[in-house]
């Protein structure tokens, strides 16, 4: 489909990016961004703007960033990106994050920011592998939504770093090759080994954490509980991640000094 994106400002046309929300993350009212914050930050220095099919005013997928201070520099930091489900796989999220990053370059940024969830895999391919941003810390418990896709496991994130400049162009999809941080034993986390110093460091992640949830929560947990340990170990010595590898069975997070 030949999807129209365009900058929002009029607050009556925030109301819809709510049920977005609702469609995308299945959140409670309780969680949910209201459309006031997303009108005053479109007038006063962020980014919301909103995916439309061609015959319909109704949005089907948004972006939405704010100013903020990180690290002695002001950059964009982007609080959603959401797609309803039944337009996805067609390039548009990819899509509205050009746009967002082209507005922010005209507002005078260098740098956008935003975290996700390093358990969504699918995710991490978007943001390193065809964006080109890059995580570098982990948050335990960076927020306490506990309902909606999240529900079961505490709301870490990574926080994501990308460089406005850079060129952006899908990376291929290669087969993980480094030394093996951390590696699934069954269906559960393995032991970490956090002795490693080489050029890069791969951390398994299951290759669908909704689907693990509902067969077995407790495993899925041993994935989060391992990552808690690992990522925060390999990004306090030097490393970021720059990649997800899929194996079609198993997916990596590659690590780089
Ligand atoms: C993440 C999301 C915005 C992607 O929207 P989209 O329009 O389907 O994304 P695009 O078509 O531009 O890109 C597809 C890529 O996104 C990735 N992706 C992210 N989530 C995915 C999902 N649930 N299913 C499949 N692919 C997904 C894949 O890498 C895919 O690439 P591939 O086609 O090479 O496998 C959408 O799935 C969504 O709204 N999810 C819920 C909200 C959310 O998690 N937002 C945070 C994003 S950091």
């Amino acid at each position: 489909m030949d999807y129209i994106i365009r900058d929002l400002l009029r607050a009556q046309d925030m109301d819809g990016l709510e049920e977005v929300q609702q469609s995308a993350w299945g959140y409670d009212d309780r969680d949910l961004t209201p459309g006031s914050l997303f009108t005053v930050h479109a007038h006063m220095g962020g980014v919301v703007c909103a995916a439309f099919a061609p015959d319909s005013d109704l949005p089907v997928g948004f972006a939405y960033s704010f100013p903020a201070k990180y690290k002695n520099q002001m950059v964009q930091h982007s609080h959603m990106l959401a797609i309803r489900p039944e337009h996805r796989h067609s390039g548009l999220a990819a899509r509205l994050k050009i746009h967002q990053r082209d507005r922010s370059v005209e507002l005078g940024y260098d740098l956008m920011t935003w975290t996700f969830d390093p358990l969504l895999t699918k995710n991490a391919r978007l943001n390193l592998g065809k964006l080109g941003a890059r995580a570098v810390s982990y948050h335990p418990d960076w927020y306490t939504i506990k309902g909606g896709i999240y529900a079961g496991l505490p709301a870490d994130r990574f926080f994501v770093e990308w460089d406005l400049h850079k060129e952006v162009f899908e990376q291929p999809k290669t087969p993980p090759s480094g030394e093996m941080a951390l590696e699934a034993t069954g269906t559960r986390a393995g032991t970490p080994n956090l002795e490693l110093s080489g050029a890069v460091v791969l951390i398994e992640s299951p290759r669908d954490i909704d689907a693990l949830k509902k067969t077995d929560l407790s495993a899925a947990q041993t994935w989060r509980e391992a990552h808690r340990m690992v990522f925060p170990h390999y990004f306090g010595s030097g490393y970021v991640v720059t990649e997800i590898h899929d194996t079609g069975e198993r997916t990596f997070y590659h690590l780089e000094r």
